[in-house]
């Protein structure tokens, strides 16, 4: 049975437009697919590998959107990704980097221009436009952009930065269950720059969101299945912390092998020694690492594998690495180039448990060729 119907790209460019226009509403004045019929929707799969939408379909829509969102699930996602950060009057957005310099138009707006600032981040000072120093209402105003030249420019310019609030609302309006995967994005610099009443940090505010939206219940559960989410995040603290608050599942996130944990100073070997992985595993039920990480790479070839995935499950932990990409230089030399040999691999040879990915309609096409949903 076909789950969803593939917009043409036709139909997709007025659809967008609408978006855009109902873009600064909390909830869109229109119907969406999944509205009028009996409530009834398929469920989330959870018998193969989880397809998580990074960032949306990301790989075709510039990132973030709604537009990248809604086509992700279009696509055939099973969860969409997003990164949450905060707006300097406290609204929790969704946007990955802390400046918003490479995926906006930012710097052609000339009433910002001297909104440019330097910050010390981790000990090292990054200068740009930074999300904590607009307002949401100024926010909104900017458009995204594709962060590579080498992806389809067509649709840069015409969507908006959301709030985590609308990008809830999208997975909630689907017509079939679909997941959301938010990441509690540099909350050590968030937490510094942006302030909240009542001394609220920025993860009170996250869960106090989810659970405003009816998101609770752990991995699996019958409250869970209904509302799936993984909360991630690569700070140990914040998921130690959020632990308290809600009983949501929890991905903790491991950067680079040269990447200190931003808010505990750890490193890479540390958090992915079997003593950290037992430890973290009270609080977690999956890593996601980077791919690279996993099978370190070098001038483009899969170099030897390391036991990481072993050992995470042998400590019960999912493994979901990151990041899946159609292209060069992120679709290593060893896969000839095809996005399905890579993924073949990852399943087969590997046994990760989910994928993030910029192409979640490639991995649908290949999961329903080879281990197709009844
Ligand atoms: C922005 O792009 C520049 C140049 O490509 C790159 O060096 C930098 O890492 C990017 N910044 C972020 C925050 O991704
Ligand atoms: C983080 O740890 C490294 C290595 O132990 C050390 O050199 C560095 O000063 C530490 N940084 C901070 C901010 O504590
Ligand atoms: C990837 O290709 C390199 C170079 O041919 C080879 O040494 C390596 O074993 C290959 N890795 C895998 C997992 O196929």
């Amino acid at each position: 049975m076909k789950l969803f119907t593939p917009m043409a790209s036709s139909r997709l460019v007025p659809f967008v437009f609408l978006l855009l226009i109902v873009g600064c509403s909390a909830r869109a004045p229109y119907p969406l697919p999944s509205r009028g019929n009996d409530g009834y929707k398929q469920p989330l799969q959870t018998f193969r590998a989880y397809n998580v939408a990074h960032r949306g379909s990301n790989g075709v829509i510039p990132e973030e959107t709604a537009a990248a969102y809604t086509r992700a699930i279009e696509d055939g996602a099973d969860f969409i990704e997003a990164d949450i950060l905060a707006s300097k009057d406290g609204a929790l957005i969704c946007f990955h980097d802390m400046k918003l310099d490479n995926t906006t138009d930012v710097a052609k707006h000339t009433e910002f221009a001297r909104r440019k600032r330097t910050y010390e981040v981790q000990g090292t000072n990054m200068k740009g436009f930074f999300t904590v120093d607009f307002t949401l209402r100024e926010l909104k105003t900017l458009r995204v952009n594709q962060r590579f030249k080498y992806r389809d420019p067509q649709y840069n310019g015409m969507f908006s930065i959301i709030t985590f609030e609308e990008y809830i609302q999208i997975a909630l309006d689907a017509p079939r269950v679909v997941g959301i995967y938010p990441e509690i994005k540099n909350p050590v610099f968030v937490n510094q720059h942006v302030k909240w009443p009542g001394g609220k940090k920025f993860e009170d505010v996250f869960v106090e969101t989810l659970i405003k939206h009816g998101y609770k219940g752990t991995y699996l559960s019958k409250q869970w299945m209904k509302q799936p989410a993984f909360i991630q995040s690569f700070a140990p603290t914040s998921l130690t912390y959020l632990s308290k608050l809600t009983d949501l599942p929890k991905i903790f996130l491991i950067g680079e092998t040269t990447d200190p944990t931003e808010d505990t100073n750890q490193s890479y070997w540390e958090i992915t020694s079997d003593k950290y992985l037992e430890y973290i595993s009270e609080y977690v039920v999956g890593i996601g690492p980077s791919k690279d990480t996993i099978i370190p790479v070098a001038n483009n070839y899969l170099q030897t594998p390391t036991d990481l995935v072993a050992r995470a499950h042998a400590h019960n932990l999912q493994v979901h690495p990151y990041t899946f990409r159609n292209e060069y230089p992120d679709l290593h030399f060893n896969f000839s180039q095809d996005p399905y040999k890579e993924y073949a691999f990852w399943i087969n040879e590997v046994g990760v448990d989910g994928f993030f990915t910029d192409f979640p309609e490639s991995l649908h096409h290949y999961q329903q060729w080879t281990s197709p949903s009844q």
